[in-house]
């Protein structure tokens, strides 16, 4: 892409009705797609009306309020023995641009909700199902063979975004305009696969909490749920105790980073002293920790480890308290991780998470299958187009950082890379509701990443900052609760005002 068209006014683009090639029909849409290719339905959906496919075992959520459109589902032959699928969402009003959103975990299925929010942009919108059918917690997918396995991690989204394009260019008689990524977790590792081999699939790309190191991260998730197991140890805390120690968390370390506000902005900076939570004799066990449940906590937190159990992977930070329910779950380790470590990294399902032991966790690391994992660090092909993570990618960044500062190139990495951590945010979601998109009554670069990241591309403005929203309660009709700046990384937001809910009073 051109940087010259970045002078071109995006409103000016907005608002464009198709001379359309074909019917909303699969018969019609059957005609042009190339051999090995079938559609599997085609659907004319009026404006306002909702869409939900519980067949989608992965993504059964209901998107409400939808544009009126044209919905694809289409199948692709992968090689001999794969196939995988993408759904598409035409928009009757286009903006001219194309954009294609993520998975999450290991799930297998169209994204049709993330696909309704892009679409409520005026994009016209792709995701694939990385070819399989299946839960963000299944791994079952990967006793399919490599051929699964290499749709899963890059060809399935690459082959259903270059097929979606040329579908697109068909439906509405005219070239897209600019191209777009959005995607959190697995969507931000498939995102940054994507610019690394495909960097000519997208002008801008939307990265949140990428999952990038796929093999550690399933070992770290088995790791972190075994410290905490088992159930009937005299050192397992109960889910029941997480808020105890969250609030804890947010006492000591929510002033170190100089605003008492409830935030945890610099939990790195923070020396968190479990003991403070310790039982004294005669206390109430539902209110404090005892002296074997502290040393879980110590664990958890990384605080220390022996060489007989080494920490394999990052710790939990403090404040990262509220997800625990979901990451640390009573019973065994999160399914996700054991299910990943189990059929994508021993592809073995008889694999008990009782036997995780750390040779095992760094053999797989070194030997298992990297095909899914974005570590090319030399990104310059992508560096005239922009990439706009906005969560933990610290690793990542500084990866790129020490790349590309080493070659003889003449821009920065500031000039197409910004990472932006969104301080008190869990991960990738704080669900407002399903009719939601954007951030509502401030549909702006400034506040949205979206936006933010089209401006950038568009125009040639890189974001100084994005101000985060956070509603009361999560309901939108409740108001505000507070603004803030979020810088790019390294800096971070300084408060120069009085009103620490006011970004106002905020700044890099
Ligand atoms: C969209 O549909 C919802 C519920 O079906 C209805 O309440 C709302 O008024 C509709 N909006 C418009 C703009 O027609
Ligand atoms: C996915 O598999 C489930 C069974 O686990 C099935 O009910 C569903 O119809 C399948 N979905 C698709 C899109 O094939
Ligand atoms: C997609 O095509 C493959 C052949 O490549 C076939 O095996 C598979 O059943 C098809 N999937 C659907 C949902 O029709
Ligand atoms: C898996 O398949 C891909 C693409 O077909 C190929 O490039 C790769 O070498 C294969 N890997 C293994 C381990 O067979
Ligand atoms: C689309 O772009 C191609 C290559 O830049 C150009 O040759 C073609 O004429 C364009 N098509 C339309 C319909 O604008
Ligand atoms: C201990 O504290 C919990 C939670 O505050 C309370 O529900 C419970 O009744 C207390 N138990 C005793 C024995 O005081
Ligand atoms: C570690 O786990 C693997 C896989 O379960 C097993 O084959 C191996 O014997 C274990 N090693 C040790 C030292 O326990
Ligand atoms: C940059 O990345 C390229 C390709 O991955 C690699 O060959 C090179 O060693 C890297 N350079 C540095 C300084 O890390
Ligand atoms: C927000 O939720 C809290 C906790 O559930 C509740 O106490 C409070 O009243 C709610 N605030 C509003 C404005 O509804």
């Amino acid at each position: 892409m051109m940087r010259t068209l970045v002078t071109t006014l995006w409103s000016l683009l907005l608002l464009q009705t198709p001379s359309s090639a074909f019917q909303c029909s699969v018969e019609s849409v059957q005609h042009f797609l190339p051999a090995g290719s079938t559609a599997l339905r085609a659907l004319s959906l009026p404006d306002n009306l909702s869409f939900s496919d519980p067949s989608e075992v992965a993504y059964p959520g209901i998107t409400s309020a939808l544009p009126a459109l044209c919905l694809l589902t289409i199948n692709v032959t992968s090689s001999r023995s794969s196939s995988y699928r993408f759904g598409l969402f035409l928009s009757e009003v286009w903006n001219g641009r194309f954009a294609a959103v993520g998975n999450g975990g290991l799930a297998g299925g169209i994204n049709w909700p993330s696909m309704g929010t892009m679409a409520k942009y005026g994009f016209a919108v792709v995701s694939t199902d990385t070819g399989h059918n299946g839960t963000s917690s299944d791994g079952t997918f990967a006793l399919n063979g490599n051929e699964t396995i290499t749709d899963n991690a890059y060809r399935a989204m690459h082959g259903s975004v270059e097929h979606a394009k040329a579908i697109v260019q068909e439906h509405y008689g005219r070239n897209i305009s600019y191209s777009y990524y959005s995607g959190c977790s697995t969507g931000g590792r498939q995102g940054l696969v994507e610019l690394q081999k495909y960097p000519e699939d997208f002008d801008g790309v939307l990265v949140g909490a990428p999952a990038w190191e796929s093999t550690k991260i399933a070992a770290f998730f088995v790791q972190m749920g075994v410290i905490n197991l088992p159930k009937t140890s005299d050192h397992h805390i109960p889910p029941s105790l997480y808020p105890l120690i969250q609030a804890e968390a947010i006492q000591q370390c929510d002033g170190v980073d100089g605003v008492e506000d409830g935030v945890i902005s610099d939990p790195q900076a923070c020396h968190f002293r479990a003991e403070t939570l310790l039982c004294t004799p005669g206390s109430n066990t539902s209110t404090c920790l005892t002296d074997p449940q502290i040393n879980t906590l110590h664990l958890l937190y990384g605080h220390y480890f022996d060489v007989a159990r080494p920490l394999f992977y990052y710790a939990l930070p403090p404040g990262s308290e509220a997800g625990w329910s979901a990451l640390l779950p009573s019973d065994a380790p999160l399914s996700l991780g054991t299910n990943a470590f189990a059929y994508v990294q021993l592809q073995d399902p008889n694999w008990d998470w009782r036997e995780l032991n750390i040779s095992i966790i760094v053999e797989k690391d070194a030997t298992g299958d990297r095909s899914g994992i974005p570590e090319d660090f030399d990104i310059r092909p992508f560096a005239d187009h922009e990439l706009l993570p906005y969560k933990t990618s610290r690793t990542f960044y500084e990866a790129v950082y020490r790349n590309i500062s080493s070659q003889d190139v003449a821009y920065t990495v500031d000039d197409f890379y910004r990472l932006f951590y969104v301080p008190g945010m869990l991960h990738c979601s704080e669900d407002l509701g399903r009719n939601i998109y954007g951030v509502p009554g401030f549909e702006d670069a400034n506040h949205d990443a979206v936006l933010a990241l089209m401006h950038w591309v568009e125009k040639g403005e890189a974001p100084k900052w994005i101000t985060a929203t956070k509603f009361v309660n999560e309901s939108i009709d409740l108001g505000v609760r507070r603004q803030r700046k979020l810088c790019p990384y390294p800096k971070t937001a300084r408060l120069v005002g009085d009103d620490v809910h006011d970004a106002g009073s905020w700044e890099c």
